[in-house]
Parts: C-alpha cells; structure tokens; sequence
C-alpha cells in the first residue's frame, strides 16, 4: 500500500478501545524509524552502487521516503524488513513538494543531494503539530561547506561548485542538522568538525553506516564528529537499531496498566533515562540482556523532568510518560525543552478526566485515581500514542481518531497491543 493509501485510509479509520484491564506480555521492538530515515536519505550518496538495510520497521514514514528515493531516481525495493536502494550513476536533484510537505525528514535528502549533485531543490517541509520546525541549522552548516541558497517559490534551491571541509559549530544539537551534515562531508576530502553535534543513537547508527561505506567518522555519539569523505564510497549491508521509542511506549502500556510487559530486541541504554524515571515513581524494571521488563508495581509515584538531547529524556516520549503520570500518586512536573509548542495532547487528556495545567512550556500533572473513555484526537505521531495508552488505563471505552498520525510510527500497533491482551479494534468512520 502507497503512503497515499495509508493517508487515506488513515483518516477514515478509528481505534476503539476497551481500557481496565493489565497488559501482560512480551513483544519484540521493531527498527528504529528515526534511524532508518536518514540511513535510507544516505544512500544518494552512492554512484551506481547499493545500499541493504536490514530490519526497516514498515510504516508510513518509510514508504513516503522510498517514494521521496524513487522520485530522483533510485530503485527502491523492501520485503520482509530488508530494503535493497540501487542508486544509478546520475539521478534528480528536484524533491516533491506533495512529499516533503507531509514528511519533515524529507529534508534529510538536503546535505547528500548538494554534497552528490552540486545542488537540490527542496520546497521548505511543513511544520507541524509540535512546533515550526525550520532547517535554519541545516542551511547554515551548508552555507558553511560553500553552498549557496536561495529562496524561489519557498522552496530552498541550493547550490555549490564543490564542498569544502569546515569547522561547524550547531547552535542546538539538531539531530537532523547534525546527519545533513554528515552525509554531506561524507563526499568532501578533507576533515570536517561537528561541534555541539547530536548524540542519539539514530545518530550514531548513521555515522556505522557511512563508516561501511568507506567514510573516516570519529566521536560520533559525542558532542564533536569528525568526518573525513572521500570522493566515490562503496556499497555497504547494515542494520536500523532498535526503535527505542516505540519499545518505550509499550513499557509504558505496562506501567499505565498495572500490568508486565516485556520487550525485547532493544538496547537497554537506549532508553535509561526512561527506566530511571520509572525506578524514581517506584515501578520494578528489570532489564537481562537486551530484553527490559516493567512489573506492576501498585499505585506509583509522580516524578519531574525535563526533556532534553539525548542522553536526557526524550522529547518523543513526554506524551507517553505524560499519559502515565496522570494516573500516578501527587503531582508531576513535565517541562518540555525541544519543541515549542508539544502540549496539543493535554486538552484530549483533559477529556478523559486528567488534570493537567499548563504554564508555558510546563505541565503539572496532578495524578487522579482513574481515567474515563472519550472520544479524542491524535495531532501527532506520539500524542497519537499517548492517547492509545490513556485508552487502554480507561474503565470504559475510547475512540481515538486521526490515526494516520499513528500508522507513521508503530508498525503493527494493533496485533501488538492484542498480543498483550489489550482489547483494541480499529473500525472505518466515515
Ligand atoms: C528528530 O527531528 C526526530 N525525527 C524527531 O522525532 C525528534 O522529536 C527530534 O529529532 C528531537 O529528538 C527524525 O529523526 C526523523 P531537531 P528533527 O532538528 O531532526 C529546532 C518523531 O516523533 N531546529 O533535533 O527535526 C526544532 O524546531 C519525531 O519521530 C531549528 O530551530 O529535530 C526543534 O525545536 C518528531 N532549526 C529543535 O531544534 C533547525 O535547523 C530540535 O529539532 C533544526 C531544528
């Protein structure tokens, strides 16, 4: 199915949902979404060569950029999780405005495409529901290589008569503006430096794959990345990280629930800050191997935070871990640093019975005994997600709209949540 299809239908369909009862279970953690984009983005850095990427979760995210791929030329192929991207030796610079505007990591094609073609055409990508989400950063560092922009009919058409090496310093640790530029200087010779870089593992699992395909990468994961490209790189065979995202959020159906729930496939410190915050409220986490579960640990407590950069909380959690402290013991503080404006999920809480006060970008959470089914709507991929687990804590029932929000980032959520004994059934409204 097109990500067209997906859209479509996503808009129709609805998430009934059952709430009351412990979720219990094990399920394994699909491929990180915000990994695989840019390894995806990476491969046009390549001349008639392939990129394999193993472990590709199938969402609609994916399938708007292997349409994004396909568009300038690259045969895009995907089956049972492995992707196959055979680039040929000349390909478009031009991106769809119809694709950028629905998916903000189509400016991931930016930095490879100007670093390939010595230019690009990208039509500014939409903000969204959490914020404007402007590609300043990513602009600049270009400009900074020897790349000039112009701004035609918003859309950014940039070009350079060749990159060069250059020392960048990042106003804000942008995880998209750091891989940009990554990617870009992966076809610059020369030493390129990063300087208060992103650190998340999404990061870190682009910079092993630019490394395969015969970059010099160093610090990556720290706040300093050193790239030395080189002129012709060959193909590589990688693997996406697990999405520790999503296995965040099936910890959390667990905590919400009262329930145990075990993931599996994922790497636990991915996600230590969560199960930090989830020891401070009291609930049991064990984590053996690469396997964490979360017990059912009675009433748990209220715990404040502030989302950050990784390795602090993260931003794409504070909906999820929201939805969970709306049912704790005493109050919450969630403060909210990434995005300015991440709160559109709280006044659908509000409609379940959460109490919830929001000053600025903070929200005191004061935990309330039970929570009630509504109808609500999801205006983003992780309050869509948030709103599913609000549902499944609910005694009655609630239906959660817009779920196109939620067919962008949790591959299979449906049978997952069945899996763990969630009563959730999506019906078609019209
Ligand atoms: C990535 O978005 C993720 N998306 C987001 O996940 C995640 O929330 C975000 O990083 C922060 O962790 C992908 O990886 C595909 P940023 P990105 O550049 O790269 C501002 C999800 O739910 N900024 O680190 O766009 C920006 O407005 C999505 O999967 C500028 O001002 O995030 C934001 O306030 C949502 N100028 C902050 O920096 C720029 O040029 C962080 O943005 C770039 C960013």
């Amino acid at each position: 199915m097109s990500s067209v299809d997906l859209v479509s239908e996503g808009k129709k369909e609805r998430l009934v949902i059952r709430g009351g009862e412990p979720l219990k279970g094990v399920l394994t953690a699909q491929g990180a979404k915000n990994a695989a984009l840019p390894i995806m983005a990476s491969a046009l850095l390549l001349r008639g060569g392939r990129l394999t990427i193993e472990r590709v979760p199938d969402l609609q995210d994916i399938h708007t950029m292997m349409d994004l791929l396909d568009h300038l030329g690259v045969k895009v192929e995907m089956k049972d999780h492995r992707m196959t991207l055979d680039v040929p030796e000349e390909i478009s610079w031009e991106t769809p405005a119809s694709l950028v505007r629905k998916m903000r990591a189509s400016s991931l094609v930016l930095g490879p495409l100007v670093a390939r073609c010595g230019r690009a055409v990208l039509p500014l990508p939409g903000g969204c529901a959490i914020g404007s989400r402007p590609i300043d950063f990513h602009v600049k560092g270009l400009a900074k290589m020897g790349t000039s922009f112009e701004l035609v009919q918003g859309a950014f058409h940039g070009r350079t008569s060749g990159l060069k090496p250059a020392r960048i310093y990042l106003d804000f640790p942008s995880v998209g503006a750091t891989e940009n530029l990554m990617m870009a200087a992966s076809l610059v010779e020369g030493e390129t430096i990063l300087e208060n870089a992103a650190r998340e593992p999404e990061v870190v699992n682009l910079a092993e794959t630019l490394r395969a395909m015969g970059v010099e990468i160093e610090g990556e994961g720290s706040g300093t990345i050193k790239i030395r490209g080189a002129k012709e790189l060959k193909d590589a065979h990688v693997s996406v990280i697990p999405d520790r995202i999503e296995a965040s959020t099936y910890l959390l159906a667990g905590v919400i629930t009262g329930g145990k729930v075990t993931v599996r496939q994922i790497v636990p410190e991915h996600i230590e800050a969560l199960c930090s915050k989830l020891e401070e409220a009291g609930i049991s986490v064990e984590i053996k191997g690469d396997d964490v579960t979360v017990y059912p640990s009675g009433r748990y407590r209220g715990v404040s935070l502030k989302t950050l950069p990784y390795p602090g909380f993260p931003t794409d959690l504070q909906p999820q871990i929201m939805a969970a402290m709306c049912l704790a013991e005493g109050t919450s503080v969630i403060h909210e640093s990434v995005f300015e404006s991440r709160f559109l999920h709280v006044s659908e809480f509000k409609r379940m019975g959460a109490q919830v006060d929001l000053q600025g970008n903070t929200a005191i959470v004061t935990g309330v005994s039970k929570l009630v089914g509504a109808e609500v709507h999801a205006s983003d991929l992780r309050a869509g997600a948030a709103l599913v687990l609000m549902g499944l804590a609910a005694e009655d029932e609630t239906v959660v709209c817009d779920l196109e929000h939620i067919w962008r980032g949790y591959e299979g959520i449906v049978e997952k949540l069945r899996a763990l004994g969630g009563k959730v059934i999506v019906t078609r409204g019209e």
